[in-house]
């Protein structure tokens, strides 16, 4: 193995150092309880810093009619009723927690000139309730929480690898991994461990994330433990990804764009939004407002790069330079095209990952004692469809919540149990990759699962397709036997790509499995085969590798949150 295996060892160990990962650490760290964070990127880097437009909070600063009731009822009127009601309550109600703790941190936001927190639309929400700082909400946040994070001296290790949960007799006792630069392995033994290392959504080919990250590796590690996966098929598109140039296709153009005022039109310049949705046109949920574009592009009316046109140019130029400034800039990056004068090419873009690990909604446990699971590895709050800002709020909430929970559950053990057996494959799962030379090539592969994904469980999907996404996924299971696995002078990013491969196709699976048994439409989901919703398809979809996909049941909404869940019309809203 040459250079020796670096053992640690902590009361709670963090795997992943976004949002949810740092603000469950400094909890921990706040409460006197030992805790180590490790990531694969740099911290600085995590993915949270791309989340652009902001985050939600009925602080009723713009709105006084607004409360956390009505935040709970938007959110689960538009999850189509999947999300479960009392995790949706606990964020409502926690929000204004989140956003102070944030503000006791030292984030800055928008405000307004009194003073007030500045609140903007995003799409329907029935009041101005996300705070934001500028389009660059995420990457203060993740500042924010970094500088407190190194106030607290929390310990956090940049470009570690986690290739596998530690577990003995259904309790976790830690993970192994290794350094993305020396290879060097780490055995890490932590009395709890929170997984907070993103979503799936790296399967696809137009994504706003980024290569390395959103590969599925939460889905992987959390059921290799034990753990199940919820509604893995319920993936978000938002509707504006960029197009070109290829390498970046996908990145986000933020709702914030539509929330100040932006404009969709088709290759012939009709605002078609008016067809789809026409009470609430631009500011429509996502799904409906995705599924619109999918349309227009689909029948012919789409741009000559096949999208439709994003505007904000007929807005004040002080509006887009204070309300915008990301997406000013990155369009002039990438494609050096200044928003204040011409149209944004967009198209749909897999962005979030609704469903995720199986969490029990009072404290993020999953079916592995001691294992819990945050932010975008987890689900329960967004169902079919998640309102924008509803991800950045939910990881403040329950990383506070999660991070007391590890620690209350650490200081109740007596012992923690260790096996031998479990390091041992876990060391041997990394050599066996370390010695695979064979024909195959992990990128290649990667790339199949994203084009598999991409044709077979997009926007809209059928019977017949999912199928073929199986039947795709199968020959790429074959493949995998034969990877090569080749790390240089340069690091060990080949090793961790075949990692991200088996995370990748395992997550596949669980999504084209799950879609395949959601015979119906219903918010992000659209079969062109089933195209209404079903009534009895108000169930969460369980997946693990034994079991296939099983149903459970929601619990009902209560009465008083019930009552402010407004109609909204699903005139227009039509799957072909
Ligand atoms: O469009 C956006 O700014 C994304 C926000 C979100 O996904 O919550």
């Amino acid at each position: 193995m040459g250079v020796p295996e670096q053992r640690l060892s902590t009361m709670v160990l963090v795997i992943g150092t976004g949002g949810s990962g740092l603000r469950a650490a400094i909890e921990l760290a706040e409460a006197g309880i030992d805790v180590l964070a490790v990531g694969k990127r740099p911290k600085e880097d995590a993915h949270t810093s791309l989340a652009a437009g902001g985050i939600n909070a009925a602080l009723a600063t713009m709105d006084p009619q607004d409360t956390w009731q009505q935040h709970a009822a938007d959110t689960l009127r538009e999850s189509y009723l999947l999300g479960d009601p009392r995790t949706t309550e606990i964020v409502a109600r926690g929000a204004a927690r989140g956003i102070d703790d944030l503000e006791r941190y030292g984030m800055t936001f928008a405000r307004e000139e009194d003073g007030r927190i500045s609140q903007r639309f995003f799409g329907a929400h029935t009041f101005r309730r996300t705070a934001f700082a500028g389009d660059y909400t995420g990457l203060e946040i993740q500042r924010t929480l970094i500088r407190r994070a190194s106030q607290l001296n929390v310990p956090i290790l940049d470009g570690v690898y986690i290739t596998r949960l530690l577990v003995h007799d259904g309790t976790v006792f830690g993970a192994y991994g290794f350094d993305l630069d020396s290879g060097r392995r780490h055995l890490i033994h932590a009395d709890a461990v929170i997984l907070a290392a993103g979503g799936h959504t790296r399967i696809w080919r137009r994504t706003s994330s980024r290569r390395d990250e959103n590969t599925g590796d939460s889905f992987r590690l959390a059921v290799d433990a034990g753990a199940r996966l919820r509604d893995p098929e319920l993936v978000q598109f938002h509707p504006s990804g960029i197009i070109e140039p290829e390498n970046a296709a996908g990145t986000l153009v933020s709702e914030a764009a539509r929330g100040e005022g932006g404009i969709l039109r088709n290759a012939r310049g009709e605002r078609f939004m008016g067809r789809y949705d026409p009470e609430r046109m631009e500011l429509s949920t996502r799904d409906r407002v995705a599924l619109a574009s999918y349309t227009e592009i689909k029948e012919g009316r789409g741009t000559p790069k096949g999208g439709v046109w994003l505007d904000v140019s007929h807005l004040p130029r002080q509006t887009i330079m204070n309300r915008l400034p990301r997406v000013y800039q990155t369009l002039l990056d990438l494609q050096m095209l200044d928003i204040t004068r011409d149209p944004i090419e967009v198209a749909p873009t897999a962005h979030y990952s609704m469903g995720g690990v199986l969490v029990r909604p009072e404290d993020h446990s999953t079916d592995v004692q001691g294992l819990y699971a945050i932010g975008e590895a987890a689900s329960g709050l967004h169902g079919a469809n998640r309102l924008g800002g509803n991800s950045l709020i939910e990881l403040l909430v329950y990383g506070r919540i999660t991070g007391r929970a590890a620690a209350a559950y650490s200081e109740s053990l007596t012992a923690q149990p260790r096996s031998a057996v479990a390091v041992a494959e876990a060391r041997a799962e990394v050599d066996e990759l370390l010695s695979a030379d064979g024909p195959e090539n992990v990128r290649a592969l990667q790339r199949a699962v994203r084009n598999t994904m991409t044709e077979h469980a997009g926007v809209v999907r059928d019977e017949e397709g999912l199928r073929a996404g199986l039947a795709d996924l199968e020959v790429i299971e074959k493949r995998m036997e034969n990877v090569g696995v080749h790390p240089d002078i340069a690091g060990y990013q080949d090793l961790a790509h075949a990692f991200d491969l088996k995370a990748a196709v395992l997550a596949a699976r669980a999504t084209l499995e799950a879609a395949l048994e959601r015979r119906e439409t219903r918010g992000c989901h659209n079969r062109s085969d089933y195209p209404d919703l079903d009534p009895e398809l108000r169930v969460n979809l369980v997946w693990s590798p034994a079991t296939g996909v099983t149903r459970e049941s929601i619990a009902p909404v209560p009465e008083e949150i019930a009552q402010l869940m407004a109609e909204v019309s699903a005139d227009g809203k039509l799957v072909e």
